[in-house]
């Protein structure tokens, strides 16, 4: 269902000391920001237990950076999809571009975790998006349809439906270089228009969103939201973009 929607993904940042500073400064700051925005904490794994307790009672909701497709098994280093429903998780990222560049994640193994999410009750954030290099070549389209048809194959449309996308230009990460709203907008027009269902999907920006910079993505048409990086960290920051974020009436 499309809804507005602002995830903060701290990546590896924050052990549980600094994380629970931050909800507990966050939480203060939560009466006062747009009842209609859903509002998505992404810890490392090892914070997800103690940012789960303190927000467990409000209206934030907890979401993991990664996850395995299995519920269990030999598989070193991973996290299952059960264990992330036992910490109380409801969103996990899935195919973040740090993930599929860094540490040699694929289509196929997004598309296995999507699956597994959605079997499991978690709302897969599946992110896709273009380099530098794709964008120049005139590629970005074809790209982000690519990897939104691979990650979501094989699923009815009614299961995509419960998806939540985000368009993140691999440009645009960390970089200060925020998309243009209108290209992005574009761009997510064709990532909608690529697999059936995603009509009904929220479909968030990501890549240098800030509190001065929300407003003009949420004023576009196919935007219904960001996942911010860097500015998620502070908790001032994240609450006065999440209170930028709403969607104008
Ligand atoms: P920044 O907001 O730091 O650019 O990071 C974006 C991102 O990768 C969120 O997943």
């Amino acid at each position: 269902m499309r809804r507005t929607i602002v995830a903060g993904n701290w990546k590896m940042y924050k052990d549980t000391h600094e994380a629970a500073l931050f909800v507990d400064a966050f939480l203060d700051r939560l009466g006062a920001l747009p009842a209609g925005v859903e509002i998505v904490l992404c810890p490392p794994f090892s914070a997800l237990f103690a940012v789960g307790q303190r927000v467990r009672r409000t209206r934030v909701r907890l979401g993991a950076q990664n996850m395995h497709w299995e519920d269990c098994g030999a598989y070193t280093g991973e996290i299952s999809p059960p264990m992330l429903v036992d910490l109380g998780v409801d969103y996990v990222i899935l195919g973040h571009s740090e993930r599929r560049t860094l540490f040699g994640e694929t289509d196929d193994g997004v598309r296995r975790k999507t699956a597994a999410a959605l079997a499991h009750g978690l709302t897969p954030i599946v992110a896709v998006g273009e380099t530098a290099a794709q964008r120049d070549a005139g590629l970005t389209t074809a790209r982000v349809v690519a990897q939104t048809q691979a990650a979501l194959e094989g699923l009815p449309a009614g299961a995509v439906a419960k998806i939540v996308m985000a368009y993140e230009p691999i440009w645009a990460i960390g970089t200060g270089r925020n998309c243009d709203p209108e290209e992005a907008n574009e761009v997510m027009r064709a990532i909608r228009g690529a697999v059936d269902g995603l009509a009904e999907a929220p479909i968030l920006y990501g890549g240098s969103v800030k509190p001065e910079n929300v407003a003009a993505y949420a004023a576009c048409g196919e935007i219904d939201g960001a996942l911010v990086g860097g500015a998620s960290l502070d908790p001032n920051a994240f609450a006065a973009l999440i209170a930028s974020a709403s969607v104008p009436e």
